[in-house]
């Protein structure tokens, strides 16, 4: 077996929202060090083409908000300006909303659902036909949406809709590869733990603190999500439909809990 071309992605196209910062821009990076051709999105088209500029000549901005289908169907129509054919879609793009229970508002919930549960349905849906020409059953798409252990188990934050989005988000994935597999299209999910970003600011800011409560002793690196984002888009991920990775240093499967016996 020849293992050298395992995880590259030469001559592959992604797209991925949420690009021009954080865990988007750590998942960006990765893809074009391994060959592939990257276009990334955010509504801030500043902050999205400087990200482009420093990616390089294979990575290319195109600013738009995604948080409504007429955004979503904007965004695929920018995109098949460039490209007939998408052979990885990441579905990065997310928003958090934390406020204690008997405040917590309608606008809490919509922002947060619309764009982390809604638009990864319908970017999906908008760019299945250049999905589907990138796929073969030799060589499938792929859709990655990135979720978080908050959908798996709680965090000590009052983040509702978060919570809420990012489970609903988990099991969508499941739905969708079970519809989305007949066209040699894989979804799949990423469940992250700990990353520095502007949204993560506590493990951006106290990255030290936070790491001493996670198994592995620290937060999570640019290494680790685009180790893991490669894995899923290239052919070492072919065989992985409808599951989420969990990319967390071990908090969800491996911290021991309080026993109620003691
Ligand atoms: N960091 C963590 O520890 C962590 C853990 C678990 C899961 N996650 C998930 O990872 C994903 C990325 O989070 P992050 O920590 O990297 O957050 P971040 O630093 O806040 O980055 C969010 C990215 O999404 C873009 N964005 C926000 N709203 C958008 C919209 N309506 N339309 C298009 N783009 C939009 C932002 O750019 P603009 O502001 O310019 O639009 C930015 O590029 C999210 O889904 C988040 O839930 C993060």
């Amino acid at each position: 077996m020849d293992t050298t071309n395992l995880f590259r992605l030469d001559g592959r196209v992604a797209l991925v929202t949420g690009g021009s910062r954080g865990i988007g821009k750590m998942i960006a990076a990765g893809f074009i060090a391994q060959g592939a051709k990257v276009y990334i999105s955010s509504r801030k088209a500043v902050a999205c083409e400087e990200t482009a500029a420093e990616l390089g000549p294979n990575c290319i901005a195109l600013p738009q908000d995604v948080s409504s289908v007429a955004g979503c169907t904007a965004l695929a129509e920018q995109f098949a300006q460039h490209e007939s054919k998408l052979d990885i879609l990441v579905n990065n793009a997310g928003a958090a909303w934390g406020v204690p229970f008997e405040e917590f508002s309608e606008i809490g919930w919509d922002k947060v659902m619309d764009l982390n549960v809604k638009s990864p349905f319908f970017l999906t849906q908008k760019l299945h036909g250049a999905l589907k020409a990138a796929a073969s059953h030799q060589r499938p798409a792929k859709v990655i949406n990135i979720t978080s252990i908050d959908g798996l188990r709680l965090n000590p934050w009052e983040t509702y809709s978060y919570h809420a989005s990012k489970s609903a988000l988990i099991y969508l994935t499941k739905r969708m590869a079970a519809r989305l597999i007949k066209d040699s299209i894989n979804v799949t999910s990423i469940a992250p733990g700990a990353f520095a970003s502007d949204m993560n600011r506590a493990a951006r800011d106290h990255g030290d603190e936070v790491a001493k409560s996670i198994p592995s002793r620290r937060i999570g690196d640019a290494e680790d999500m685009a180790g893991t984002a490669i894995f899923l888009a290239s052919r070492a991920g072919d065989y992985v439909v409808g599951d989420t990775i969990v990319c967390d240093g071990g908090l969800v499967n491996a911290s021991l809990g309080t026993s109620i016996d003691a």
